[in-house]
């Protein structure tokens, strides 16, 4: 069972030893009896860390990502800080995205400031950039990509042989790509993170996150330390929700690229219409997305337009809400969301590709956009 479509369909051939069943069952219980000799059935002890349903999961994403191990979270917020917390000390530097989730970026701003560590917020697409800020202090290069929201690339494998040569690790955002997209670990990041909030989950209904590792290393010994102590795990009924999700993966991401990329190109033909999406020749990464990206460009894209306010107003279709890889197709005006500090441009709608008709939703906009002088 190699191929990655039979993986997510098959969640590993995840059937039920005791019973047959096969979908994975939900194991509610948060304790484990001792056999009659007093030891540990199957090494299970207590739920926080190993409830066998997020274990799954956690079982289907390592082989989607092609890493050695997973994690689940309980959010991608709290697996995206227990790597920074995890593995950099106070004095250590840090290099990261200058465009990437924002609320991300806030944090580690904060958090470094406390606790003493330097942050480079740099353009990763750009190496000269990422080159010039890497110093012998630096433990951790961060990079997301496609990165919210103007859906820069960055070229994974040539930030990764940066980072090694610095004696870095390097650690992937790599949630709006999703293992469908890209993989990478096998381009050399060490470390994959996700809100599996978002395509993993694919139905805006369950909030985890997850760390995929290269290597069962002592640095990866150590995360799956902090999330012992600290227990940000995600129960049972979201390890099904997320496992139920990712049997439909490669279906749902590969058909919202789809339809992504032919929305993008007929929004592109537009007047008054500026359109940010990396499978379009005019993006500016659109050649290292190209050769990083497989099966397609992603489902995010972001449209610059006069009076966005008036727009979303208009639409019908489009649900104005945050969040994004949902079967439902979202728009957002990040600026409002992000406040004033934002460094998002004002006039940018960010648009979350789901599974409706192409048709309906360019003619939603079309609509919109004509109504709005
Ligand atoms: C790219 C990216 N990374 C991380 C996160 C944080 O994930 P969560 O909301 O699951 O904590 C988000 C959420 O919007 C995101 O879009």
């Amino acid at each position: 069972m190699t191929r990655p479509e039979t993986i997510a369909a098959k969640a590993l051939h995840a059937i039920d030893p005791a019973t047959g069943a096969i979908v994975p069952p939900i194991h509610l219980a948060t304790t484990y009896a001792r056999d009659a000799e007093y030891q540990l059935i199957d090494d299970r002890d207590y739920a926080r860390d190993k409830n066998p349903t997020p274990v799954v999961a956690e079982r289907v994403l390592a082989a989607l990502e092609g890493g050695a191990a997973a994690l689940v979270f309980a959010s991608g917020m709290a697996a995206a800080t227990a790597v920074f917390r995890t593995l950099c000390q106070p004095g250590d530097h840090i290099v990261a995205p200058a465009v990437g989730y924002y609320a991300l970026r806030g944090w580690l701003a904060r958090f470094a400031a406390k606790w003493g560590l330097a942050v480079d917020f740099v353009h990763t697409p750009t190496l000269d950039a990422v080159r010039a800020a890497l110093r012998p202090t630096t433990r951790l290069v961060w990079v997301e990509t496609p990165a919210n929201p103007t859906w820069d690339v960055t070229d994974i494998a040539a930030v990764a042989e940066l980072a090694y040569a610095a004696g870095a690790r390097l650690a992937v955002d790599s949630t709006c790509a999703t293992p469908v997209h890209t993989r990478p670990l096998a381009l050399g990041a060490d470390l994959v993170m996700h809100s599996a909030t978002k395509y993993l989950g694919g139905h805006s209904d369950v909030l985890a996150g997850a760390l995929v590792t290269r290597a069962e290393d002592d640095a990866w010994a150590e995360l799956a330390r902090t999330r012992h102590d600290e227990g940000a795990v995600i129960g049972p009924v979201e390890a099904y929700l997320l496992l139920r999700g990712m049997r439909t993966l490669f279906a749902r991401v590969e058909r919202q690229s789809r339809t992504a990329l032919a929305l993008a190109s007929r929004l592109a033909a537009l007047a008054g219409v500026d359109v940010s999406y990396p499978g379009l020749a005019s993006h500016p990464h659109h050649a290292v997305a190209a050769r990083q990206m497989e099966r397609g460009f992603g489902g995010m894209l972001s449209i610059r337009v006069r009076e966005p306010l008036a727009v979303v107003r208009k639409l019908g279709v489009w649900v104005p809400a945050t969040s994004l890889g949902g079967v439902e197709s979202l728009i957002e005006h990040r600026h409002s969301v992000e406040g004033p500090a934002s460094p998002t441009p004002p006039d940018l709608l960010r648009l979350s590709v789901g599974l409706e008709h192409e048709d309906d939703l360019f003619d939603d906009l079309a609509q919109a956009l004509h109504r709005v002088p």
